[in-house]
C-alpha cells in the first residue's frame, strides 16, 4: 500500500553510474554506448563493432577458436611422391591428368574468389564483431587454401598460365564461376547497403550461394576427385592438403549456414514464400552446374568414379544443405553414393587417413606456462 508521506518510495531511484578506467564516475552519454549483449544483431545492428564482449553469439566466437587450433601450412606438407607421380610417363592415366588439371582449374581462383567476396563484401554488412572475428579468420583460411593450390601448381611444374586462367578458358568452370560472380558484386558494391526487406533480401541471398552453393556444393565434386586419388595411393600430398582444406571448408560452410539461420530468426520477415522459391531455383541450377563440371572433368570415368554417381552425391549435399537452412529437401535421394567422404570431413580427431602424419595436427593450440 502507498504511503504519500514517505516520499522516498515513489521517487525514481536514481541510476548509479560505474566508474571508468580512469577512476571517475562515467558520464550517462558514455555509459549509453556501452554494449549490451541483447541489443547486438547480425545485421543492421546499432551497437559498437569495436567491441567484441559482451558475447551474444558464441557460436561464432567458437568457430573462430576452432579454426585458429585448425591451423596449417601449406609447404609443411611433403610433395616428393607427388612429384614423382607426375613427371613419371607411366604414373597416371591422360584421364587422370586432365582431371587434376581441372581440377585445380577451378580450385586455383574460387579461394580468392571467396576471400574477396569476405573482405569487400560480406564483412562490411554484419555487425556483430565475433561474427567479423570468425570471417577474419576465414579469410585468412582463404589465403591458405589459395597458397596451397598454388604450392601443388608449383610442386608439379603445371603451365601456371593454363591452369589460372582455367575459369576464363574452360567453359564448366566459367559457368560456375558466372553463377557466382554476380552475387559476389551486389556484396562488394560500394553503393549497395542493407536497411530495407529488399536489400536484406539481397544480402541473404547472396549468403545463401556463398555458404550453401559455392563452399557448401561446388567444392565437392573437387574434394571428392583428389581425396579419391589419394585414396589409391596416388598424388598423396596434393590429398592431404585438400583433406585439411576440407575440414576448413566444411567449417566455413556451418558458420554461414549459423549466420543465415540467426539472419532469418532476427528478421522473420525476409522468410517469404516467393524468397524461398528464388532460392530452391538458385539450387537446382548450381546442382546443374555442378554436375556439368563432373561430367566435363571424367568424361569417360576414372578411378571407379563416374559423373553419374556424382549426380545422386550433389543431390544428396544439395538436399543436405536445403534442409540446414530450413527448406524442404529438393531431391529424392537419401543416400550418400560416397559415405567414406563424410568420414574425411568428421576425421579431426583420428590419424590422417592417408597415414602420412597424425591429423590432429594443431599449432594454434592454447599456451601452456608450466
Ligand atoms: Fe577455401
Ligand atoms: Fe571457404
Amino acid at each position: 500500500m502507498l504511503s504519500w508521506d514517505d516520499e522516498a518510495a515513489t521517487a525514481p531511484r536514481q541510476p548509479q553510474l560505474p566508474t571508468g578506467a580512469a577512476g571517475e564516475e562515467v558520464t550517462a552519454d558514455l555509459v549509453a554506448k556501452r554494449v549490451n549483449a541483447d541489443d547486438k544483431r547480425i545485421i543492421n545492428g546499432k551497437t559498437d563493432v569495436n567491441q567484441l564482449v559482451p558475447f551474444k553469439y558464441k557460436w561464432a566466437w567458437d568457430k573462430y577458436l576452432a579454426g585458429c587450433a585448425n591451423h596449417w601450412m601449406p609447404q609443411e606438407v611433403n610433395m616428393q611422391r607427388d612429384i614423382e607421380l607426375w613427371k613419371n610417363p607411366n604414373g597416371l592415366t591422360e584421364d587422370e591428368r586432365r582431371l587434376v588439371k581441372r581440377n585445380l582449374g577451378f580450385f586455383v581462383t574460387a579461394d580468392s574468389l571467396a576471400a574477396n567476396n569476405i573482405v569487400l563484401g560480406t564483412y562490411r554488412h554484419i555487425t556483430a564483431p565475433e561474427c567479423r572475428q570468425y570471417l577474419l579468420r576465414q579469410a585468412f583460411e582463404e589465403a591458405i587454401h589459395t597458397h596451397a593450390y598454388q604450392y601443388i601448381v608449383e610442386s608439379l611444374g603445371l603451365d601456371e598460365q593454363e591452369i589460372f586462367n582455367a575459369y576464363n578458358e574452360v567453359k564448366s568452370i566459367r559457368d560456375k564461376d558466372q553463377f557466382l560472380i554476380p552475387f559476389i558484386d551486389t556484396l562488394t558494391d560500394p553503393a549497395f547497403t542493407t536497411g530495407t526487406t529488399e536489400s536484406d533480401q539481397t544480402l541473404l541471398k547472396s549468403l545463401i550461394v556463398f555458404a550453401c552453393l559455392m563452399e557448401g556444393l561446388f567444392f565437392y565434386v573437387g574434394f571428392t576427385q583428389i581425396l579419391a586419388l589419394g585414396r589409391q595411393n596416388k598424388m598423396m600430398g596434393a590429398a592431404e592438403q585438400y583433406q585439411y582444406i576440407l575440414r576448413d571448408e566444411s567449417m566455413h560452410c556451418n558458420f554461414g549456414i549459423d549466420l543465415i539461420n540467426t539472419i532469418k530468426l532476427e528478421n522473420p520477415q525476409l522468410w517469404t514464400p516467393a524468397f524461398r522459391d528464388e532460392i530452391k531455383a538458385l539450387f537446382l541450377q548450381a546442382v546443374e552446374l555442378e554436375y556439368a563440371y563432373a561430367e566435363d572433368t571424367m568424361p569417360r570415368g576414372v578411378l571407379g568414379l563416374n559423373a553419374t554417381m556424382f549426380k545422386g552425391y550433389l543431390r544428396f549435399i544439395a538436399n543436405r544443405r536445403a534442409v540446414q537452412i530450413g527448406l524442404e529437401p529438393l531431391f529424392d535421394q537419401d543416400e550418400n553414393p560416397f559415405p567414406w567422404m563424410s568420414e574425411m570431413i568428421d576425421l579431426k580427431k583420428e590419424r590422417n587417413f592417408f597415414e602420412t602424419r597424425v591429423t590432429e595436427y594443431q599449432t594454434g593450440g592454447a599456451l601452456n606456462w608450466d
